[in-house]
């Protein structure tokens, strides 16, 4: 399976990101390289890393190792606010342990404390991709208005912004606000904030055999939200991938939104 067999967001410059990717945030070390793998042997061909994960070492191993070509997995990787003036030294950090020569998608981790740093921030991300070094540059963590000050700025949206996003989570007004300003929305910790045993969720599983978290992640899919489940487990990495052969009617879509909207 390559990235084009995969529904996909389209980034600007024409980057194609597979909605379902794989986190790794906490699977470090041996874990975390036999997750990585374990992963793309499964079909993943998106990876989401951090600088602050302390895996990209693993994460990089696992892509050579898989034998994929290095233009078939997408790789986002996130740099830590706090390394204001060391934006680039820190990008080639990552590159280097990831041993890659350009990331998929590189993102200011969480904005940063000081809020003037944004901008320069900002700017550092761009440059790095008009050097090619990243193909597409976004944020994670941001608010709404957090957004506008970066467009109005250097009228350059974000092309995506990582959140903590979930069905009990789902704001359907941000996630429009995404959409009006052309920035994907990419939901994080999609099993923590999600309550598996809720009854909405078991019912519409057991209507297609399948399982709530397989419910949870369908439903990103379904609303072209990037979802990017985290397991070390075998069975749970192969199951999270396995949401493609069914999808949810509009008004199961609609029962999942409404337990955001309680
Ligand atoms: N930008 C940010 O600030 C930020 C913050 C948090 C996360 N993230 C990214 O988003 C990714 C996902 O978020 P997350 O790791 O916080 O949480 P998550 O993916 O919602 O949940 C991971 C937890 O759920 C378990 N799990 C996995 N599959 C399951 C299944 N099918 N049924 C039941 N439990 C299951 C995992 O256990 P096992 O591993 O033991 O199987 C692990 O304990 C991270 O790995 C990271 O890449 C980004």
């Amino acid at each position: 399976m390559d990235l084009t067999d995969q529904p996909t967001a389209l980034l600007p410059g024409d980057v194609r990101m597979p909605l379902l990717g794989f986190g790794t945030w906490q699977a470090t070390g041996r874990a975390g390289y036999d997750a990585v793998l374990a992963a793309l042997d499964t079909g993943y061909r998106h990876l989401d890393t951090a600088t602050v994960y302390g895996n990209e070492r693993e994460v990089g191993r696992a892509v050579q190792e898989s034998g994929l070509r290095r233009e078939d997995v997408f790789i986002t990787t996130k740099l830590p606010p706090d390394r204001v003036g060391r934006e680039r030294q820190t990008l080639e950090a990552s590159l280097e342990a990831l041993g890659v020569d350009q990331v998929d998608l590189w993102l200011i981790h969480w904005p940063p404390s000081s809020p003037g740093d944004s901008i320069p921030l900002w700017r550092e991300l761009l440059a790095a991709r008009d050097e090619n070094l990243t193909r597409a540059v976004g944020v994670s963590n941001y608010s709404t208005p957090e957004i506008d000050e970066l467009i109005q700025s250097t009228e350059e949206n974000p092309a995506v912004n990582q959140i903590r996003w979930s069905p009990s989570l789902y704001d359907r007004q941000r996630h429009a606000e995404h959409r009006d300003r052309g920035v994907v929305l990419e939901g994080y910790s999609p099993f923590k904030t999600s309550d598996l045993s809720d009854p909405v969720l078991t019912r519409i599983a057991g209507a297609h055999g399948v399982s709530p978290a397989q419910v949870v992640l369908r439903w990103h899919i379904d609303h072209e939200i990037v979802v990017i489940p985290k397991s070390v487990t075998p069975e749970r990495i192969t199951a999270n991938f396995d949401v493609f052969h069914f999808s949810l009617t509009a008004e199961e879509m609609r029962d999942i939104d409404a337990l955001g909207e309680v």
